[in-house]
């Protein structure tokens, strides 16, 4: 029997294609460099917002929307690795482990990108909100990172885009879908894990909201420098 669940709610939506766009636009800007900078600066600011609003969605979203319902344990995660070949695996409503787990990393690496940048120096014209607090040195170190770890977060979102084909390819399971409307539909005999997973109503409307006002004062607050 095929049944229709709720897996991603509007905010993990919202979140993530804005990120996807913010994260294509960022690199883009970068490759063209001069005035584009400006621009990359301001997108960057908007992605430090789009990071502290998921991290907070991850204690206060939806039931897959939370770190607790989709972070896994390195054993459960080197459990599930070892079967990812074999076509009866367990079949997982949100976040498989190993997809937790890139969820992760893809949050850490976007995250420490964007705190890098704030330090960035371009010797030219575009400079982070911090620069001017620390040494050269230690500008041009973060400016390092900042070119190095780019790198890193093209690398995620390459296998991010792997994982997506492999799924749809070989385990037959179309997660786009389910990112762009928010369902998933679910053979409801499928098993263990899809019966431990409680499928939760959305929040309601004013908790999101109240996330965004706050992380964008925080956001605000951090890069006008009012509290340092
Ligand atoms: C720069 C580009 C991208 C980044 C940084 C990115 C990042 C992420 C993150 C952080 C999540 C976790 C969502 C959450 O729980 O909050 C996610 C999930 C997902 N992303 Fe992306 N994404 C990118 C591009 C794309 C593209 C282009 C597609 C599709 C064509 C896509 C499809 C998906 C899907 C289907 C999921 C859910 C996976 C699952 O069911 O476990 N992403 N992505
Ligand atoms: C997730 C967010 C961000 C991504 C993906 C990103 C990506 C990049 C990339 C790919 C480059 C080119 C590196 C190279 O030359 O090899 C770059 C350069 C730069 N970014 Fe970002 N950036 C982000 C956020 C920020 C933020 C918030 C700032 C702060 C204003 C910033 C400031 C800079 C500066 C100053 C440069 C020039 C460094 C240089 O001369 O190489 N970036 N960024």
């Amino acid at each position: 029997m095929m049944k229709t669940i709720f897996v991603w709610d509007i905010p993990v939506r919202l979140f993530h294609w804005s990120l996807a766009t913010s994260i294509a636009m960022l690199f883009i800007t970068a490759q063209i460099g001069g005035n584009a900078m400006e621009w990359h600066k301001k997108i960057g600011y908007f992605v430090i917002g789009l990071i502290l609003f998921r991290v907070v969605w991850g204690f206060v979203g939806s039931y897959h929307a939370r770190f607790k319902n989709f972070v896994r344990t390195p054993t459960t995660v080197i459990a599930y690795a070892k079967n990812l070949f074999k076509k009866d695996s367990a079949h997982y409503v949100g976040h498989n482990p190993m997809g937790g787990l890139s969820v992760v990393a893809l949050i850490a690496s976007v995250g420490f990108q964007t705190a890098t940048g704030l330090f960035s120096n371009d010797d030219i014209m575009l400079e982070g909100p911090y620069v001017s607090m620390v040494s050269k040195a230690f500008s041009d170190q973060m400016t390092r990172l900042h070119q190095l770890n780019s790198n890193v977060i093209l690398i995620l979102v390459g296998l991010h885009l792997s994982a997506i084909v492999f799924y749809a390819m070989f385990k037959k399971e179309q997660l786009i879908e389910a990112m762009l409307t928010g369902k998933k539909e679910m053979d409801a005999s499928i098993g263990g894990q899809f019966k431990a997973e409680v499928p939760e109503k959305a929040r309601p409307a004013w908790l999101p909201w109240s996330v965004v006002v706050l992380v964008s004062g925080v956001v605000y607050a951090l890069v006008t420098r009012i509290f340092f």
